[in-house]
């Protein structure tokens, strides 16, 4: 069992702390934010993520979880310090490190001896360095404090199962003994077979933005493959299919539709690409700049589809929207690409009823004036066109028969290609989905838009 606090309890440290403390560790978590603060300790997660509130109360039953807003607590407490705080986007798309900063320059006064600081947080390549010079001139004389990274993979709507079985696990280190320490802390994964990767500080900083670049690369990779669908007739559905039963490139992360969206991904691309940029490594920008410009297409393509298939305006054109979390089984809506297509149906002057089944309450406060509706059937009352822009499985479920009967037009744009279409033209609806104008169960009945 190892003693260890967790600062910052958003998606990551929150997840992070309460499957720690699963794993039998001692867990004392902080953030900013009294009122996270107060909610978790009562046994609320703040966001939603299946299989996390259960286990949070089941360790705060054990004793073994506790919630504190002060630093001098952590650091008489800890012995491993795990740095969970947000790195959002900066003004020129560099990663803003203020609260990695201000969080480390808030512990390090109180820092017990013999402790371990190990960063979570996607930060650039170099932080890790930064932050222990700034720790050591500031922790208390004679302390001995050791700066580890340990980046974070787990994936939201997933971050249990990501959290207590990773696929693997990296450590950058400087000494033994942080390695020592991480291994006690991950001692059970490690028992049950994950992988352990050592290495150097900047080279494990580097892994987490490389993994997301490729990430972010195999989903615009197939997205322009689903334009050159479209221009010349073919279909990208069986395409991908094609694609991914090769061993070498794999079916995942190769769903074509309205591109990647989110707290991690797209800001993570631009951190990245702004790293590159500022060490002078030209072939990483222009690729990420490639990755960056494509996905945010798919975002003017959905509108542009949406315009044609009113009819050259959306102006007066009701749209109901189906879904508005950036993906399935979560609900943030950061970075939405649902949310940001239905910011431009709007500035376009059509009337806009959307549904998620758990994000609206995120998406209404960024989002006060779009229309949000209780259920499907409420969002799409006499709408003349229905967007599907997030692959919920609820989504899937809809009988397009009965939805036919509220609207005021049978259209669909299916914008994650995740609908049966041949269903939905059977009902009578005209189906457009993104990379696709032709299949042969329901090719004759697709009008194209282009
Ligand atoms: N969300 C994910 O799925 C995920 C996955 C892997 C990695 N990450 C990375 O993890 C980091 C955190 O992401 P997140 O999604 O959890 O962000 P988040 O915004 O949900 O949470 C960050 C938390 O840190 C708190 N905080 C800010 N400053 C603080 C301070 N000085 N002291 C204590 N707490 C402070 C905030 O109040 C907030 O609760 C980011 O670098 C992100 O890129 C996130």
């Amino acid at each position: 069992m190892v003693r260890v606090t967790v600062v910052g309890t958003g998606y990551l440290g929150l997840t992070h702390a309460v499957c720690l403390a699963d794993l039998g560790h001692e867990v004392l978590a902080i953030d900013v934010d009294d009122q996270k603060i107060a909610r978790a300790a009562n046994g609320e997660v703040p966001f939603f993520e299946p299989g996390l509130e259960p286990l949070l109360r089941k360790n705060l039953d054990a004793g073994r979880l506790r919630f504190t807003t002060s630093f001098a607590e952590i650091g008489a407490f800890g012995t491993v310090h795990f740095l969970c705080v947000g790195t959002p986007e900066g003004e020129s798309g560099q990663a803003d490190l203020s609260f990695v900063h201000a969080a480390a320059d808030a512990l390090a006064p109180h820092l017990a001896s013999a402790c371990l600081i190990a960063g979570k947080s996607t930060v650039p390549v170099g932080t890790a360095r930064q932050v222990m010079s700034r720790v050591r001139a500031i922790a208390p004389a004679g302390q001995q404090v050791d700066l580890a990274w340990n980046p974070e993979f787990l994936r939201e709507g997933f971050a249990v199962q990501d959290s207590l079985t990773p696929d693997r696990i990296v450590l950058g280190v400087t000494s033994d003994r942080a390695e020592e320490l991480l291994r006690e802390v991950y001692a059970t994964p490690l028992a049950d077979g994950v992988p352990l990767l050592v290495m150097d500080l900047e080279t494990a900083e580097l892994v987490k933005l490389a993994a997301n670049a490729f990430l972010a690369t195999k989903i615009s990779f197939i997205n322009a493959m689903a334009e050159i669908c479209e221009e010349a007739g073919a279909d990208v559905m069986p395409l991908a299919e094609a694609l991914g039963y090769d061993a070498r490139i794999g079916r995942r992360f190769l769903s074509p539709g309205l591109g990647f969206g989110g707290g991690c991904l797209p800001k993570d691309v631009r951190a990245f690409r702004a790293t590159a940029a500022a060490l002078g490594v030209g072939s990483v920008v222009s690729l990420l700049t490639s990755v960056d410009v494509i996905n945010q297409g798919r975002r003017d393509r959905v509108v542009a589809l949406a315009c044609q298939a009113a009819g050259g305006t959306l102006d007066g054109t009701r749209v109901a929207v189906l879904g508005v979390a950036f993906k399935p089984n979560s609900d943030d809506v950061r970075d939405s690409p649902s949310l940001a297509v239905c910011e431009r149906l709007r500035a376009e002057g059509a009337i806009v009823s959307l549904h998620d089944p758990v994000a609206m309450p995120n998406a209404a406060k960024k989002q006060p004036d779009l229309v949000y509706a209780g259920s499907v059937s409420a969002a799409a009352e006499r709408a003349d066109l229905v967007l599907h822009l997030t692959e919920w499985a609820d989504y899937r479920a809809i009988d397009p028969a009965a939805l036919a009967g509220v609207v005021a037009r049978r259209v669909i744009i299916d914008a994650r290609c995740a609908l049966d279409a041949a269903l939905w033209h059977d009902a009578g609806w005209t189906v457009h989905v993104l990379g696709r104008r032709s299949r042969p169960q329901w090719k004759k009945c697709l009008t194209p838009v282009k």
